[in-house]
């Protein structure tokens, strides 16, 4: 008789990301250093200057081209041999998704995706850069499929059940300084061990259970996910 899996829950944010090349927003060195979010990421600096947001948008578009999944993207989808995983990402890369993870749901957006800014079911595939002048099937202007700051998380109300039938939560590579995002840690059961791996976290977020292990996620998530598959 098999036994029903264990549900794990993984929150990945940009430090996951970072040993493939791609910056983190809030560490030294990182995007909010060099960008003004306000210039970039809001609907009034789309408003003012579209160019500019296609430009920082197109720019990291084409890293993302470059970049590989790393080891920590590719153990969380050999977790799936034996736990049902499902991640949630704020990351707007496909790192995830490349290393073999079939269940990941983006708060953010995604970056290899354009909207269309009249309708916004209207979503492509885009691998290249966005221009203007770049319509949907409908004639408007084609957006990056970002949410950017100021804007609603739809993808809030399918996270918040996975968090709540969470049996091991997983956090890797967020300040957890964003919200609703940052928030979903606390929709856990008291019974879930919450794992955090972040070489670096700053303050510890006040949850039951915690387990901090301070390390880079391509060192911490292989070896956290060698011992739970082996538990099994
Ligand atoms: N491994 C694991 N964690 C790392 C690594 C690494 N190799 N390098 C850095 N980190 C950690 C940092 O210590 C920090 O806690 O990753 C975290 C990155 O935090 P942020 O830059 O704030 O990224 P994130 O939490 O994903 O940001 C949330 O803010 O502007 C936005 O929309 C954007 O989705 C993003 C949201």
């Amino acid at each position: 008789m098999s036994r029903k899996k264990e549900n794990i829950v993984v929150l990945s944010g940009a430090g996951i990301s970072a040993e493939s090349g791609i910056a983190t927003f809030r560490d030294s060195g990182g995007l909010w250093e060099k960008y003004a979010i306000e210039d970039v990421a809001t609907p009034e600096a789309w408003q003012r200057n579209p160019e500019r947001v296609l430009q920082f948008y197109n720019e990291r578009r084409r890293q993302l081209r470059e970049a590989k999944p790393n080891a920590a993207h590719k153990a969380l989808a050999g977790l799936e041999e034996k736990f049902d995983v499902q991640i949630v990402t704020q990351n707007v890369d496909d790192l995830h998704e490349r290393a073999g993870s079939h269940r990941v749901l983006h708060l953010h957006g995604e970056l290899m995706k354009a909207r269309s800014t009249v309708d916004p079911q209207l979503i492509y595939d885009w691998n290249g850069d966005i221009r203007p002048g770049d319509c949907c099937e409908k004639g408007s202007q084609l957006r990056p499929h970002i949410v950017w700051f100021g804007e609603s998380v739809p993808a809030m109300e399918d996270a918040i059940p996975y968090f709540r039938t969470a049996d091991r939560l997983l956090v890797v590579g967020t300040s957890l300084a964003v919200t609703p995002a940052a928030s979903l840690i606390h929709f856990v059961p008291d019974s879930c061990p919450v794992f955090l791996v972040d070489p670096d976290i700053g303050l510890l977020p006040p949850i039951p259970n915690l387990r901090y292990i301070a390390m880079k996620a391509g060192e911490g998530v292989p070896l956290l996910v060698k011992q739970w598959l082996e538990e099994k």
